[in-house]
């Protein structure tokens, strides 16, 4: 069974359609990397994945099934951060609402262990009691990614991780990314994601150009050109800045 599959997914807002017979699956365990223009439909694609939109046309299935269905097996880290600065919650609260469940009034034991584990492994432990508004941008990131995988996803889908960090932290994120074994969607404008163990790449604009992991064969050490890459990938300028 495929954990995700689109199916001749049509969207539009108004009166023009910004997704346009987009088709992908995804089996267990494989990584998605999506690339496009500004406005070229991805956090819409996202959105509909997670069942906060719906299909104009065609259909969304995860593991079978309608996303408002299975959408607790999914971890989402939106591209921008809304939560208000001026509430003093601290890390370890943010993390942990990644344990929250319908029903649910209180925090076991074993999701505080598992919040704790999951700040442990983003290497975020020190700054467990600090203020989410005392954080940097880029560490603020990294905690809303410890909450997406403290819910324990199967599918982790991620809007711009790695958008406001640094070199350093984008590495980390990235290798962090690569040794999940789950289902790993992720929303990048940096195209040196493709440098990563990617299984499949979609460049979306309006219409979904999908290529193959293991045809890319994109060459780790050597000269890598970005110019070269889009050429390859016959798609449009995308967003080439080197951070
Ligand atoms: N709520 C909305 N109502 C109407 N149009 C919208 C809405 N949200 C997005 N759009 C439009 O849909 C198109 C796709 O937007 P979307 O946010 O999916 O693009 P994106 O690929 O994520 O872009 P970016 O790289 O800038 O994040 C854009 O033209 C945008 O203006
Ligand atoms: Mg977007």
């Amino acid at each position: 069974m495929n954990a995700l599959e689109v199916k001749h997914l049509y969207f539009k807002y108004e009166n023009d359609w910004v997704l346009e017979d987009i088709n992908f699956s995804l089996k267990d365990k494989e990584f998605m990397a999506i690339i496009g223009p500004n406005g070229g439909g991805k956090t819409t694609l996202l959105k509909i994945i997670l069942g906060f939109l719906k299909p104009t046309k065609g259909e969304v299935l995860i593991y079978n099934k309608n996303p408002l269905e299975n959408r607790h097996l999914i971890g989402y880290v939106p591209q921008y951060t809304n939560f208000s600065l001026d509430v003093p919650i601290t890390v370890f609260d943010i993390v942990l609402q990644g344990r929250i469940k319908k029903g649910k009034f209180f925090y076991s034991k074993e999701d505080k262990k598992i919040a704790l584990e999951t700040l442990e492994r983003l290497n975020l432990l020190e700054f467990k009691d600090r203020k989410i508004k005392d954080l940097s941008g880029g560490q603020r990131q990294k905690v809303l990614i410890a909450r997406a995988l403290a819910t324990n996803p199967k599918i982790l889908i991620m809007d711009e991780p790695t958008s406001a960090i640094d070199m350093k932290g984008q590495k980390e994120i990235l290798n962090l990314i690569e040794s999940l074994k789950i289902t790993r969607v992720v929303v990048s404008h940096d195209i040196k994601i493709l440098l990563r163990k990617v299984d499949k790449i979609a460049y979306i604009h309006k219409k979904a150009v999908v290529h193959e992991g293991p045809k890319l064969n994109i060459p780790k050490d050597v000269h890598f050109c970005e110019i070269e890459l889009i050429d390859f990938l016959k798609v449009e300028n995308v967003g080439t800045d080197t951070k």
